[in-house]
């Protein structure tokens, strides 16, 4: 029976393109489950859009000397248009800087504080006095209280995902300038999730015990066995919707009260545009409305949100939020920061007609019920090994004996044997395996009956041998390749929600593209049309000459992913290297002690059998010495000769194999470890160091 699903897809913070750990745990099991949904004819509205306000965009705006706005500009164009690439089939991706949303998070919350729903509050909130701010969220980092992780955020620890309030973090610093935050009164409106914690013990944990996936119960449990807190959802910031209340001024919502709402008002430009009620999508008790997630949304989805929407009285709650965990990259946690990912307008440019290549492998791979690595090996493998060696392969064969025996008409068959019945009946079967998957969020076990289908497919044509019988039997050849080309038909329909592109490819192959599905004469086949039809693609029908569906994808292609990860190591390694610790210290006495002199380099020579050593003739001022310098891995003698130099000169002698070296060129080391001259900036002087 159709229904109405509301689907949402959590929306990403416009500070960054989108990379691999975002696609597997949210995006792509998401459009599955949206296309799947759609194919078998529910009504369906899958929602998105840029999570544009929040601390981590201040942030990055500050560092790049740009307004918040200039950086949410450039991402949500950025982020919209390569999930457009990727064939991710919103509905609606919206943006939470427009109108709408602004309107929609406003009238939220004014409902909120009209029924009482909040707690004003004047509280000591940490404040840093040098930047003159508040430091909520990301702008303090500090110890968790849960775990000790110390780099927890003011609102959560990443390490463990609890969620919390900056005041809670042992040992705060602030992000802005690293001073320790002192405490400063001001006010704010808080949700009492306490006043909401019976509720949500009967909604989740007595509701919602078998059909929520264990990670995201268990997590939710522990939250609430801990015991529910107020929540602050103001923020004294001047990036984020103003609270429209008295006493509001100067100050914005909690970019995690408004960005959920972000759902809804997406809900409301999408149905406005397309002539539509919205309502219907969050207010009909029969509507199913998902979140898909990755795990550190949990708290917010789980608990908040739907406080909020418990709250304000005319919503319906979530039926289901199946949070994903995380994805790794190579064995190591994907970092923006370190520049540790695949990010997806990268790999659209280095692989243009391989979007599916990347969602199949994310999906065979996903994380969905622990953490999972991606390697590009494994993708490589997904891909040559399955995608081509078998999906490819099956509709490889098919077409091209279809066209070679057939001129690509579909033949009329004889008798169908044992196993051409069994097969069929196989073929039917594939809708509900496929489905009872998907219903059960496991996108990874989905995508392999998927494949199933093809090596039956493979498995018919390798045991009935067309190309041998073509030759002997021509009625029972025009059955098997009849019979085989039911299977490319009804694989052309099960692989739309997990390889949509592929899918197009292989109904234009098929000479069955329709713009729609569910008119009486359309060829394209619906979801259920696989399990009900006894002619999937019928008999004197022409095929095209075909195209192949997918191809290999050689050492090189991933030996080149793998060398720009590698180039991201080192440049952290070179990032990350070491600063040495600083010495004990020394006295002013002792400092006056160092007779530093401005020189000039008159002549170098390497030092024979010394990878290290150059012997340089030195002009102090006071006179001419030689000095044996360790530079000679960083300059050659040739190119030093001339060079001013700091020297310290009063430094005791003392030989060198065999040379004596009579004082000592100051030198320093760039990050990357290279040798440079303490410079005297070409100064003309030569009578020690000036010291003030
Ligand atoms: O974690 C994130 O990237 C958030 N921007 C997700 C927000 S989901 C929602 F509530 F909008
Ligand atoms: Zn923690």
């Amino acid at each position: 029976m159709s229904k109405r699903y509301t689907i949402t897809a959590a929306l990403p913070y416009t500070n960054g393109p989108i990379h691999i750990g975002h696609l597997a745990g949210v995006y792509v099991p998401a459009d599955i489950y949206a296309r799947y949904k759609r194919l078998t004819g529910n009504d369906v509205a899958f929602i998105c859009g840029s999570d544009e306000h929040g601390v981590p965009i201040t942030i990055k705006a500050k560092k790049e000397g740009v307004t918040p706005q200039d950086i949410v500009d450039k991402y949500h164009a950025i982020i919209k248009q390569s999930f457009e690439d990727f064939g991710i089939s919103f509905d609606n991706y919206s943006r939470t800087s427009d109108k709408i949303h602004h309107d929609t998070a406003s009238e939220f919350f004014k409902t909120l504080y009209d029924k009482n729903e909040f707690v004003e509050e004047v509280s000591e909130q940490l404040y840093d006095a040098e930047a003159n701010q508040f430091l909520a969220d990301r702008f303090v980092i500090g110890t968790c209280p849960k775990c000790g992780n110390e780099e927890s955020y003011g609102d959560q620890c990443e390490k463990c995902g609890t969620s919390h309030n900056a005041t809670d973090l042992i040992n705060p610093k602030s992000a802005i300038t690293g001073n320790v935050p002192s405490l400063k009164e001001t006010k704010h409106w808080f949700l009492p999730l306490n006043k909401h914690e019976q509720f949500l013990k009967e909604w989740i944990l007595e509701g919602h015990k078998k059909d929520w996936k264990p990670n995201v119960y268990g997590q939710v449990k522990s939250w609430i066995d801990d015991g529910l807190r107020p929540r602050a959802v103001t923020r004294d910031l001047d990036w984020g919707i103003p609270v429209p209340v008295p006493g509001g001024e100067g100050k914005v919502l909690y970019v995690w009260f408004d960005a959920p709402i972000g759902y809804i008002s997406a809900t409301k430009e999408w149905a406005a545009r397309e002539g539509k009620d919205w309502k219907p999508y969050w207010k009909d008790e029969n509507t199913k409305l998902l979140h898909f997630i990755g795990k550190d949304n949990i708290v917010f989805h789980c608990i908040i949100f739907p406080a909020m929407l418990k709250a304000e009285g005319s919503y319906i709650l979530p039926n289901n939020v199946p949070a994903n965990e995380f994805l790794n990259l190579e064995g190591n946690k994907l970092s923006t920061s370190k520049n540790w990912a695949v990010w997806l307008p990268e790999y659209l440019q280095d692989f243009p007609d391989k979007q599916d290549v990347l969602r199949y492998a994310l999906t065979a791979n996903a994380p969905e019920t622990k953490d999972n690595d991606f390697t590009w090996k494994d993708f490589q493998a997904r891909n040559n090994n399955e995608l081509v060696a078998i999906f490819g392969n099956f509709i490889n064969r098919v077409v091209v004996l279809t066209n070679k025996y057939y001129n690509g008409i579909i033949p009329t068959p004889s008798e169908f044997s044992k196993v051409d019945e069994e097969t069929l009946a196989a073929v039917k079967a594939y809708p509900k395996v496929i489905e009872s998957s998907l219903e059960r969020y496991r996108f990874r076990e989905a995508s392999q009956e998927l494949m199933n289908l093809a090596r039956l497919g493979n498995k018919y044509l390798a045991d009935e041998e067309p190309w041998k019988l073509v030759k002997t039997d021509e009625a029972r050849t025009q059955t098997i390749m009849y019979v085989a080309l039911q299977i490319a038909s009804a694989l052309a329909t099960l692989c739309e929600p997990f390889l949509p592109f592929t899918s197009s490819k292989l109904k234009n192959i098929l000479n069955v593209s329709s713009s729609d599905s569910t008119q009486e004469n359309s060829l394209e086949n619906t979801w259920a049309d696989i399990s009900t039809k006894d002619i999937l693609i019928p008999a004197s029908h022409q095929i095209a000459k075909g195209e192949l569906l997918f191809s290999k994808i050689e050492d090189k292609e991933i030996q080149a992913q793998l060398d720009k990860l590698e180039a991201s190591k080192k440049a952290n390694e070179a990032a990350n290297k070491a600063v040495e610790p600083q010495k004990d210290t020394i006295t002013f006495d002792d400092f006056t002690k160092l007779d530093i002199r401005v020189g000039t380099i008159l002549e170098a020579e390497k030092m024979p059998k010394a990878k290290k050593l150059l012997v340089l003739k030195v002009d102090t001022g006071i006179d001419v010495r030689t000095i044996v310098s360790g530079i000679a891995e960083s300059f050659t003698a040739e190119e030093v000769v001339g060079k001013k130099v700091t020297v310290l000169v009063n430094l005791a002698p003392r030989a060198l194999r065999g040379v004596e070296s009579q004082g000592m060129i100051l030198m320093t080391e760039t990050p990357e470890g290279k040798l440079v001259f303490v410079n005297p900036d070409d100064a003309n002087v030569s009578n020690g160091l000036h010291i003030s």
